[in-house]
This record gives structure tokens, C-alpha cells and sequence, in this order.
């Protein structure tokens, strides 16, 4: 069976979560490969409803096993409540849950630095991070001091980690942040660090067992959006971590050939949340109900989510960038009730028509949309089960949508549940 990536295509919150849980009825393995609990993934089961930040959103499905790999930093407190949660909301993580030993750790001091450093920045240079300490954790990592999940297993751990409180203090003091005590630190993480303990091991033998067997499915669930890469996306307006298909190999273990195939998540519209340019961005009465009807608040911070039009450019270069073979068109029933829908399929850029990303975040930032206006349908959608029973006007929305990016919609959302889903053959 085949091993599938699915990633965000846009700015993240395109509705990862929710394909993931569908897709996962016939997946074997449900892995993470980067990020950390800047992620938020909301998974409706029934009447109840689940929000994932660094747990696979297939733990929610018995048949799944789950790792967290190496490719991500982890909080430990974050990571505790949220296990625990599930397991107090009857959701069953023994034996199915298995952490990288080669994941780096999120410490207290990686969330002061965070929040330090975003309070230092002028306004207009203010990243708007989710403060969970991810770039500090990502920055350790590349400068060789970060610790590791599988530190925590060794009997020097404490000692490693008071080492490191010692070297944070002095940074946190420069910028005028209050230092941490290390005893005090230890305590506050000793009971995390005992309950995931069973939890730690090394991922990369059984996840390699898995993607070469036949029998075996794997899905990677990417967080963020490839507009959020750290190098494709809009920097320094990013996350701190390879957001799209290239990922995998990296924050997996794994090898690139053994990905059969992309699925880029896209919502039918746009959303960002954090600052950064933003090309399609409404500031009118459309971007407020885009906001209103798609409820676009912050999965992990609450903060309200700016809202425009769907975005061809950034989907097209998301496919290119990410080799995306299908496309999952999320929250189509949003734009029910809209007269007019429109989509950017060209950039003005200082009066040259341009229809790729531009590097420079000052020239995407002079960037004005050319739009295409569709009509809307004005009935809902939500109902819908296949692709005939779709108002004619939204299946033009999407065919231009294909046309467009060169990429099929392979799946649509009309709903945040699982049966408001239809699966394009
Ligand atoms: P993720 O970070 O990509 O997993 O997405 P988020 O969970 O942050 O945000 C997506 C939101 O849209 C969640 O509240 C989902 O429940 C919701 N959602 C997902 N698909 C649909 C859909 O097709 N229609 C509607 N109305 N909501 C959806
Ligand atoms: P999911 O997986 C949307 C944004 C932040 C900020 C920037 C950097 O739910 O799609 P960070 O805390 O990572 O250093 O913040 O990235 N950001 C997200 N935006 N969805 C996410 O995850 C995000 N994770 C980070 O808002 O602009
Ligand atoms: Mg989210």
C-alpha cells in the first residue's frame, strides 16, 4: 500500500487534521516529521472534538500506530497534558505511540527566549510566533546544544539540563527576561519526563520496517503550510522548520523514494494567522465572513486568522515546490453564501504581471492580486456526497482550480466532520 505526505499548501489551519483522521481508516501508521506544538490540528469525531498539536491526528483511530519523529521538538509539559488528556477522554496510547529519541526538546527557557525576543522586535518586524519556544529549540539544534528526547534516558540528564539553564540565564538576562532556577526547573519537569519515558525510542528501524512493506500503509502528517517553510516560505515570516514534502526524508528517517505520493491540503480560500505578506488579504465586509463563517481562530493561540481569496499562485508553487500529485480543497461550504468568489491567478508587481512567488518579501508585499470572479452557487454544500451532486458553479470553481495549478482535487471538504468529506476518483 502506498506511503502518502500530505502537507499544508498555504499558510497552515488548511484543515490538515481532518484528512489526516479520514485518511487514516486504512493507514497502518500515522508519523509527524517536524515541527512542534506551534501546530494545531482539529479532529471532529462524533460530537466531540479533538485539537492536536504534536500527537499524529491518527491516534484518534485504533488500527494506527503513531510516531512523533525526529524532525520535530517537543515540549514535554505540552506533550504530557495533551497525552493524558486523550487517555482521560478514552482514547488508548500504550503500545501505539512511539516517540523519537532524536527529537530535540522544548524547555522552559526555549519559551521565555521566544516570547524575549519577539518583545524586543519593533513592530513591523514582530514574527507574531505562536511563543511555544520553536525557533529557540530549532536554533539549539542546528547549533549543536539542544537536548534530546533521548537525553532524558540517561543518568547525567539532570545535570546536562542544569548545564544548559546556566548558559539560557545569561542570554535571558541580556534581553531583560527573568532567569530561571534550575533546581526549581527540574522539579517542574520531573513527573513529564517519568510519564513520557516509556514513550522515547528509536523510531527510524520500525518506520523503515513499514514504508518497505507492501502490506503496510504510512501517512506523514506535515504541520504548518509550505508558505510558513523555512526556506520556501515567506522569511523570516516562517516557522523554523522544512514544512513541505522534503521534509520527510530528514524528520522521518526515512528515504525520499519511499514517498508514493503528496496530497497538498488547500482551503478554498486563504487564511493566515502570525504576520507576513499576504497578497489575496480582504480587509472588507468578504474577508469578514470568510473569518466568521470558516470560525477562523487560532487552533493553538485563539488569535483571529486573516482571511482572503484563494491564492493560485501560492498553490502552484506549493505543488511545485512539493511535488504535489492531488489536491484535499478544504472548507468549500465556507464561500456558500457568497455572490461573488474570486481567485488570484496573477500578481501586479510594480506594473509587471508576474505568477510566481517572489523571494523578497518586500516585493510580495507590493504584490496586488488580478483576480478571476466566479458566481457564487448560494445554496449549501454541506450535504453533498459525490462531485454530481455539487451546485454547477462550485464545480466550475474547482475545475479552475485544476486548470490553474495543474493538479487535481482528488478530495473535497464540506464540513468538519468525517461525513462531510467526498472522495474524487
Ligand atoms: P490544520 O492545522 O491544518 O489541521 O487545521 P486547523 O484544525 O487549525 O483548522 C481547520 C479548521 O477547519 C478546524 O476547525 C476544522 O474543524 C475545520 N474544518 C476542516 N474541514 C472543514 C470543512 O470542510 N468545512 C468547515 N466548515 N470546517 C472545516
Ligand atoms: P498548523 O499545523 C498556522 C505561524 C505563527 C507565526 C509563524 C512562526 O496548525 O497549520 P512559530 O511559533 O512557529 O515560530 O511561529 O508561524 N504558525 C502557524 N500558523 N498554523 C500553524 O500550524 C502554525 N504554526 C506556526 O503564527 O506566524
Ligand atoms: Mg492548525
Amino acid at each position: 500500500m502506498a506511503n502518502t505526505v500530505l502537507i499544508g499548501s498555504q499558510w497552515g489551519d488548511e484543515g490538515k487534521g481532518k484528512v489526516i483522521d479520514v485518511l487514516t481508516a486504512d493507514a497502518d501508521w500515522v508519523v509527524r516529521y517536524q515541527g512542534g506544538n506551534n501546530a494545531g490540528h482539529t479532529v471532529e469525531v462524533g460530537e466531540q472534538k479533538y485539537v492536536l498539536h504534536l500527537t499524529p491526528s491518527g491516534i484518534l483511530r485504533e488500527n494506527a500506530k503513531c510516531i512523533i519523529g525526529n524532525g520535530l521538538v517537543v515540549d514535554p509539559l505540552g506533550l504530557t497534558e495533551e497525552l493524558q488528556d486523550l487517555e482521560k477522554r478514552g482514547i488508548s496510547i500504550q503500545e501505539r505511540l512511539f516517540i523519537s529519541d532524536r527529537a530535540h526538546l522544548v524547555l522552559q527557557y526555549h519559551k521565555e527566549l521566544d516570547g524575549a525576543k519577539e518583545a524586543k522586535l519593533a513592530t513591523d518586524k514582530k514574527i507574531g510566533t505562536t511563543k511555544r519556544g520553536i525557533g529557540p529549540a530549532y536554533s539549539d539544534k542546528a547549533d549543536r546544544c539542544g537536548l534530546r528526547l533521548g537525553d532524558v534516558l540517561e543518568d547525567d540528564f539532570e545535570e546536562m539540563f542544569r548545564d544548559r539553564i546556566a548558559t539560557k540565564n545569561a542570554m535571558l538576562t541580556v534581553l531583560g527576561a527573568e532567569v530561571l532556577d534550575p533546581y526549581e526547573m527540574i522539579e517542574t519537569y520531573r513527573a513529564a519526563f517519568n510519564y513520557l519515558k516509556p514513550f522515547i525510542c528509536d523510531t527510524v528501524p520500525m518506520l523503515n520496517t513499514a514504508v518497505r512493506d507492501e502490506n503496510q500503509s504510512v501517512l506523514f502528517e506535515g504541520a504548518q503550510g509550505v508558505m510558513l517553510d523555512i526556506d520556501f516560505g515567506t522569511y523570516p515570516f516562517v516557522t523554523s522548520s522544512s514544512t513541505g514534502a522534503g521534509g520527510v526524508a530528514a524528520g522521518a528517517g526515512v528515504p525520499p523514494h519511499s514517498i508514493d505520493d503528496v496530497i497538498g491540503i488547500v482551503k478554498a480560500y486563504t487564511t493566515r494567522v502570525g504576520e507576513g505578506p499576504f497578497p489575496t488579504e480582504l480587509f472588507d465586509d468578504d474577508g469578514t465572513e470568510l473569518a466568521k463563517v470558516g470560525n477562523e481562530f487560532g487552533a493553538t493561540t485563539g488569535r483571529p486568522r486573516r482571511c482572503g481569496w484563494f491564492d493560485a499562485i501560492v498553490a502552484r508553487y506549493a505543488a511545485m515546490t512539493g511535488g504535489i500529485d492531488r489536491w484535499a480543497l478544504m472548507k468549500l461550504d465556507v464561500l456558500d453564501g457568497f455572490e461573488t468568489i474570486k481567485i488570484c491567478t496573477a500578481y501586479d508587481c510594480d506594473g509587471e504581471t508576474i505568477d510566481t512567488v517572489p523571494a523578497s518579501i518586500t516585493k510580495l508585499a507590493r504584490c496586488k492580486p488580478i483576480y478571476e470572479d466566479f458566481k457564487g452557487w448560494n445554496c449549501t454544500t454541506t450535504e453533498c456526497k459525490t462531485l454530481a451532486d455539487l451546485p454547477e458553479q462550485a464545480k466550475k470553481y474547482i475545475k479552475r482550480i485544476e486548470e490553474i495549478t495543474g493538479v487535481p482535487v482528488a478530495i473535497l471538504s464540506v464540513g468538519p466532520k468525517r461525513a462531510s468529506t467526498i472522495v474524487i476518483e
